[in-house]
């Protein structure tokens, strides 16, 4: 038996956890700042719920869910979630918010399994930031979703395209499949196999095949068919971007792959990950709540696809560090014993920039720690033998300049901080 990861999956070392984490980080603060609370919800769910949701003519459910019976329950087939939506909604409804407090803001983060072809940027368990918010039926709520993300694109120093479109609603949407389904059976010939299926299944989904990408140009677009409502609402969510600065365009062939969404829809692109390039999706989704059980809520959301985010940050370059990285090189034992206390004081110190502090292994020469204070990205190294312990200091070099003076111990972390400016 070879014990070694499964196809699809990912171990994350080094630069690419680092890259993850920042995306994550990054993400975590913008909610504090646009009000939106977290919410953790199981990796495991009735097979039901996503059937209900994401919808049976996916993708997603149909081909890439990662099912199994359960052994307690006879009869109840679980699943590994595919994406977040359908159980923060269900989570929401069983909480009883959509009848006692409908409006609701939450983030969530955590990994999504989905059983599809790997390549780079495509996995079968995969990390999503994800936004849904509960109750808001307004264009403004959909473009504060966009906000949010052209922030974190500004704060990560990404350049990313922002596409959007809208679906129509219950009343205009039937007469846009209608026109899209007249003219999938007058192309018939023209369309690939898969195209065939999708055309009876979920004629939707002719706009997003990756094949007919040219004939699909001339299909009838959903923006020619919304009804007055839903054209208002695009109108102000465009105009709400404009204003807010988010460069956008519209494109009439975002039509999403999953079942549940109605109006606004919005995809985000970057050009550094290769041809997996969606780092982020979602839309509206007004009829979901009502129809796994809850009141007639709407709501809105996105997913940012974590990974492909951290692909695009690697491609440019991660931001720096606001941490000051400070390395302790001991010669001697009671040089060591100093130098653990003396990394708790600093690394419990309050100076303007957050220190990162390491006591490197000991019993090396002063040489090889200095090279492996180099290597590892140190900014500064404090070394501490017997003389300068008599003394009460430590010198102080600045690893990248290769200049170096003494410093009292009592003056540490100021001297480190003023050194780093
Ligand atoms: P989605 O388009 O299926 O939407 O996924 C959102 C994002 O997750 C994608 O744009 C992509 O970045 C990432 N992603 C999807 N599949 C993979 C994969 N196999 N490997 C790596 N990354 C992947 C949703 O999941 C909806 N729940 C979004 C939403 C939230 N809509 C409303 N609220």
């Amino acid at each position: 038996m070879e014990l070694t990861r499964l196809k699809g999956f990912q171990d994350l070392i080094g630069a690419q956890v680092e890259a993850v984490a920042t995306v994550e980080q990054h993400a975590r603060r913008l909610m504090e700042r646009y009000a939106v609370a977290e919410i953790r919800i199981p990796l495991l769910e009735r097979v039901e719920l996503y059937q209900h949701s994401t919808g049976e003519t996916s993708d997603v459910v149909t081909k890439q869910m990662y099912t199994f019976s359960d052994r307690d329950e006879e009869g109840t087939t679980l699943a590994l979630r595919p994406e977040g939506t359908p159980g923060v909604v269900r989570a929401y409804i069983e909480a009883g918010l959509d009848r006692s407090e409908p409006e609701q803001r939450f983030f969530y983060s955590g990994p999504m399994f989905r059983r599809e072809r790997p390549q780079k940027g495509r996995y079968r368990q995969f990390q999503q930031f994800g936004v849904e918010i509960f109750g808001r039926a307004d264009a403004a709520a959909d473009a504060e979703l966009l906000m949010m993300v052209d922030d974190l694109r500004r704060e990560l120093g990404l350049e990313l395209d922002f596409e959007v479109n809208s679906l129509g609603c219950q009343q205009c949407r039937p007469q846009f499949r209608a026109a899209l389904l007249q003219w999938g059976r007058s192309h018939l010939d023209q369309l690939c196999r898969d195209c065939h299926e999708r055309l009876e299944r979920n004629p939707l989904r002719l706009l997003d095949c990756k094949i007919d990408v040219e004939l699909t140009k001339s299909a009838p677009h959903s923006l020619d068919y919304l009804c007055e409502e839903c054209r208002r609402h695009f109108d102000l969510f465009g105009r709400l971007l404009s204003s807010a600065g988010v460069r956008f365009t519209i494109n009439p062939q975002i039509v999403r792959g999953l079942d549940y969404y109605v109006r606004t829809t919005f995809e985000v692109y970057s050009r550094q990950v290769g041809a997996q390039s969606a780092v982020m999706a979602g839309g509206r989704y007004d009829g979901l709540v009502a129809s796994l059980g809850g009141a007639p809520i709407p709501g809105t959301g996105f997913a940012i696809g974590v990974d492909r985010l951290a692909l695009a940050l690697q491609a440019s370059g991660l931001p720096r560090p606001a941490l000051v990285k400070v390395a302790l090189l001991t010669l001697g034992e009671a040089a060591l014993e100093r130098a653990v206390a003396i990394a708790r004081d600093l690394r419990n110190s309050a100076p303007p920039r957050p220190l990162q502090v390491e006591v490197l292994s000991p019993g090396r020469s002063l040489k090889s720690q200095l090279k492996r204070a180099n290597n590892l990205g140190f900014h500064f190294a404090l070394i501490i033998g017997d003389n300068e312990l008599a003394r009460g200091v430590v010198m102080l070099r600045d690893l990248e300049r290769s200049t170096q003076h003494e410093v009292s111990i009592d003056a540490l972390p100021a001297a480190l901080d003023g050194a780093a400016l």
